[in-house]
């Protein structure tokens, strides 16, 4: 008895990373799938924004997500996004060259990455902690995506206006400037961070409604580049918007 207690405690204790072996799980139409299988369809579905609102990332895909954000793939996959950015306004865009062409980017994820902080937080396997997230922004490390800066240099070349809109709290504007100065990031027009009036709103509200301040000011917005969807949707939106890969973590 005592015996069979042990083997099944310690089945319990390794199924989450192991069940997939030992049951070998099959999908509602019977497919057989791996752990791999599962993360990835996981991965691309939050992508694609039919995975909402999650608050971590699934225990079992912890260590599969870890391995992409950390990957050639991950930055193969940001650098075509830029790709596609520089594409459009090569081809596809009038810019009005009077001063009211404006491109808007986020900042975490986007200019610069949180993925040493996640890192050490189970790769958004562990519920935000927005106190311990601050105090690591506050050091101003995070280190660069150096696709963006390719973007951001040609938009300023174009002379386009560049808007910086971030879910970020006003109190982290000085260490915000100086980790994207030091890693490269200079002559952006505007870096509009969240007042205490906009935390009360939701963040896709809270840019939409920094985005309409800059289209009743005149601006033209010719596209936004963010990795989340609440940095691209809700009206006034760009002509074009383009989405990074962000795995980690869902902000609403
Ligand atoms: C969040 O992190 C801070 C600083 O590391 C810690 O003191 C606090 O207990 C944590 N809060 C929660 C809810 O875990």
């Amino acid at each position: 008895m005592a015996k069979f207690l042990f083997i099944f405690l310690a089945l319990l204790i390794t199924a989450s990373a192991s069940d997939w072996n030992i049951l070998s799980q099959r999908s509602k139409s019977g497919l057989k799938i791996s752990l791999k299988n599962y993360c990835e369809s996981w991965r691309l579905n939050v992508e694609l924004h039919n995975i909402r609102f999650f608050r971590v990332v699934p225990e079992e895909c912890v260590s599969y997500i870890g391995k992409y954000v950390t990957s050639t793939q991950y930055k193969v996959d940001s650098e075509r996004t830029i790709e596609e950015c520089v594409v459009y306004l090569s081809k596809g865009c009038d810019l009005k060259g009077d001063g009211t062409d404006a491109w808007i980017f986020d900042i975490d994820d986007t200019l610069i990455s949180t993925v040493p902080y996640y890192k050490k937080n189970q790769y958004g396997g562990k519920k935000l902690n927005l106190t311990d997230l601050e105090a690591w922004m506050s050091k101003a490390r995070a280190p660069i995506l150096e696709h963006t800066l390719r973007l951001f240099n040609f938009l300023k070349a174009k002379g386009v206006d560049i808007i910086l809109i971030s879910a970020r709290r006003e109190g982290l504007r000085s260490a915000t400037i100086e980790n994207l100065v030091q890693v490269g990031y200079h002559g952006w027009t505007n870096l509009i961070l969240r007042s205490p009036e906009d935390e009360k709103k939701g963040v896709e509200q809270y840019k939409a409604d920094v985005r309409r301040r800059l289209v009743n000011g005149g601006y033209h917005i010719w596209g936004i580049v963010g990795d989340q969807y609440s940095s691209i949707q809700g009206s006034p939106s760009g002509r074009r918007t383009f989405k990074l890969p962000n795995p980690m973590y869902y902000v609403y």
